[in-house]
């Protein structure tokens, strides 16, 4: 038995430990948000928070997100309306087909919590394993910094520094 914590829930599932956890998200616990891409590691469609640092859920066995903090894109939505990132995803209707887009919003969201006003080359790095086949890159940095504007993340910048 596998004791897993998702979205603040605590789920114990009978599960072989080297589940992908994607699987186990998708089809045990039935939360499709996060998307299948390659399998392999290298699209990012399936990005998950665990403990809050983006990961690969498709490459992340089960057995290593046992007894820490899973979050999903349905973990960081609002039970109304919608997060400052997705807000300012909706706001500048950033997705095409939207296949790749919840994992962007993972990346992003994650980015935003541990850099509250990120540079172009820090958000170009933090994104860089998401792959967008729409080529959505440019509308996913300017909808960074919006959501970087949010009072949210505003609080969290360092007081500006003041020279004499
Ligand atoms: S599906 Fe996980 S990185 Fe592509
Ligand atoms: S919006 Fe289509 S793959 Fe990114």
């Amino acid at each position: 038995m596998i004791s897993l914590t998702v979205n603040g829930q605590r789920h114990s599932l009978d599960i072989d430990d080297d589940t992908p956890l994607l699987w186990v998200i998708r089809d045990e616990l039935k939360l499709k948000g996060s998307k299948f891409g390659c399998g392999a590691g290298l699209c990012g469609a399936c990005t998950m928070h665990l403990d809050g640092a983006p990961i690969r859920s498709c490459i992340t066995p089960v057995s290593l997100a046992a007894d820490k903090q899973v979050t999903t894109i349905e973990g960081v939505t609002p039970s109304q309306g919608l997060s400052p990132v997705q807000q300012a995803w909706a706001d500048l209707n950033v997705p095409q087909c939207g296949y790749c887009q919840s994992g962007q919003i993972m990346s992003a969201t994650a980015l935003l919590a541990n850099n509250p006003s990120p540079t172009d080359e820090d958000i170009d790095q933090a994104m860089s394993g998401n792959l967008c086949r729409c080529g959505t890159y440019p509308r996913i940095r300017t909808a960074i910094h919006q959501a970087a504007q949010h009072p949210l993340y505003q609080e969290r910048r360092q007081p500006e520094k003041h020279h004499d």
